[in-house]
C-alpha cells in the first residue's frame, strides 16, 4: 500500500491540528483490496430486517465485497446466509428476492438444495469418486441478529454481534428498535468510495450548504460511544425525518429517554452502515463497496409496527420517503464531486474543522484495521 507516512500521521493528529486522509485512502485499488481482506471480510455487516423474509423459502440475494450472497428462511423458521453459488461449477443460484418454496434449483445443471442449504438432488453424479452429498451443501456465512437487524460475517472468528455493537443497544433501548418494520427502500449506484458516504453522514458542517433547500443548517453534538460505532446527535426536539415545518405525521415513540427526545442519532455501525434513529422512525444508509470509486447505497426506512395498520399510513409515510431520497441524492451529488477531486495529481489533504470530528473517527477506525 502506497499512502504517504507523513500524510497518515497528519490525519491522526489531535483534531485542531489534523488534516483529512490521504487521497489514496479513497482512490487506491490496493487500499480497497486491503479493506476487503481486513475490514469487509472480517467484520459483521448489515443485510436487512428479519421481517423482510417472513415465510419459509423467502429469500433475498445481495451483492457484497465477498461476492454474491443470499439470505433465506428455512422450513425450520431459521434465517441463514449462504454464498450464492452452486457447488457443482458455480452458477449463481438466486437473483433478486422472492420465495423458492422448499428447494433451490441451480439454473445450470439443476442440482438442487433444500432451503436450509443441504444438497438435495445432483443428477448423474453416481460415478464421482469420493463425492459426498453432505459435504456439498451451500457454504454458510456466520449470521446474527439484534432486535430484528440481520448481520452476516464471512469469518467465524471474532466477537459476537452484541460484543461488536458495544453500548449501541443500550443507548438505543428506549426506541424499542425490535418493534421497527421496514416499509421502504431504494438502491443508488454512486461513483465514490464507500467511506465518503459514511463520513458525510456523520457531519453537519455541510448541511446548510448541500441541503439548503431541504433539511438546511443543523447543529449536532458527538456523544461518547463504546464499541464499534460512532455517532452525532442532531439537536431538535421533534423528528427531522420530514422536511415540513408542520408537526411530523407520526407520533413520537412512547417512553423515549431524556437524550433520545433531544434529537436524531446519526450513527455509523462499523464498518459499512448508518442507522439514523429519530424520535418517530429509523432509516439506514447501507453501503455495499464495489470498488475504490463505486458503491451501492441502499436507503431503507422503518416505522414502529403499531403505525402500520393506520388507514392513512401511506399518506403519512410519503413525506419521510421523499426526504430520505432527496437528501441522499443531494449528498451523492457532492460526494461524486469529492471523489473526482481526490483523483487530482495535485491533491493534498486539507485541514479539518472541529465539526469534522466523526469524519476523522471514521477514517481512524479503518486505518487501525488496515494497520496503517
Ligand atoms: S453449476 Fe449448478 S448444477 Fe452445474
Ligand atoms: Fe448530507
Amino acid at each position: 500500500m502506497s499512502l504517504d507516512r507523513t500524510e497518515i500521521e497528519a490525519a491522526t493528529q489531535p483534531l485542531n491540528r489534523a488534516r483529512s486522509m490521504p487521497a489514496g485512502f479513497y482512490t487506491d485499488p490496493a487500499i480497497f483490496a486491503a479493506e476487503r481482506e481486513r475490514v469487509f471480510l472480517k467484520h459483521w455487516f448489515f443485510l436487512t430486517r428479519a421481517e423482510e423474509l417472513q415465510n419459509p423459502g423467502d429469500f433475498r440475494a445481495f451483492d457484497s465485497p465477498g461476492g454474491p450472497i443470499v439470505l433465506i428462511r428455512g422450513n425450520d423458521g431459521q434465517l441463514r446466509c449462504f454464498a450464492n453459488y452452486c457447488r457443482h461449477r458455480g452458477s449463481i443460484l438466486l437473483e433478486g428476492s422472492g420465495n423458492v418454496g422448499g428447494r433451490i434449483t441451480c439454473p445450470y445443471h439443476a442440482w438442487s438444495y433444500l432451503n436450509d442449504g443441504r444438497l438435495y438432488g445432483c443428477p448423474d453424479m453416481k460415478d464421482a469418486e469420493g463425492f459426498d452429498k453432505v459435504e456439498n451443501g451451500l457454504v454458510a456465512l456466520d449470521l446474527d441478529q439484534w432486535e430484528g437487524f440481520v448481520f452476516a460475517r464471512f469469518t467465524k472468528d471474532g466477537p459476537t454481534l452484541l460484543e461488536h455493537l458495544g453500548d449501541f443497544p443500550a443507548r438505543m433501548a428506549s426506541h424499542k428498535l425490535g418493534d421497527m418494520r421496514c416499509t421502504w427502500r431504494i438502491t443508488l449506484d454512486v461513483a465514490c468510495n464507500w467511506k465518503l458516504i459514511l463520513e458525510n453522514a456523520v457531519e453537519t458542517y455541510h448541511t446548510g450548504i448541500v441541503h439548503k433547500n431541504t433539511v438546511g443548517a443543523q447543529q449536532s453534538r458527538s456523544p461518547q460511544t463504546q464499541g464499534n460505532w460512532i455517532c452525532i446527535q442532531v439537536i431538535s426536539g421533534r423528528s427531522i425525518a420530514t422536511l415540513t415545518d408542520e408537526v411530523p405525521p407520526f407520533d413520537p415513540i412512547m417512553g423515549l429517554d431524556e437524550n433520545a427526545r433531544q434529537g436524531t442519532y446519526f450513527t455509523v455501525v462499523m464498518p459499512t452502515v448508518q442507522f439514523a434513529v429519530a424520535q418517530d422512525c429509523l432509516w439506514w444508509l447501507n453501503t455495499i463497496p464495489v470498488s475504490e470509486n463505486r458503491t451501492l447505497l441502499e436507503v431503507g426506512g422503518c416505522f414502529p409496527e403499531s403505525r402500520l395498520p393506520l388507514a392513512d399510513f401511506d399518506w403519512r409515510a410519503a413525506p419521510y420517503y421523499d426526504r430520505w431520497e432527496r437528501v441522499a441524492r443531494e449528498d451523492m451529488g457532492i460526494l461524486e464531486k469529492q471523489q473526482r477531486a481526490l483523483g487530482s495529481a495535485l491533491y493534498r489533504p486539507g485541514p479539518l474543522s472541529w465539526r469534522d470530528d466523526m469524519v476523522q473517527a471514521m477514517g481512524v477506525w479503518v486505518m487501525d484495521r488496515l494497520g496503517l
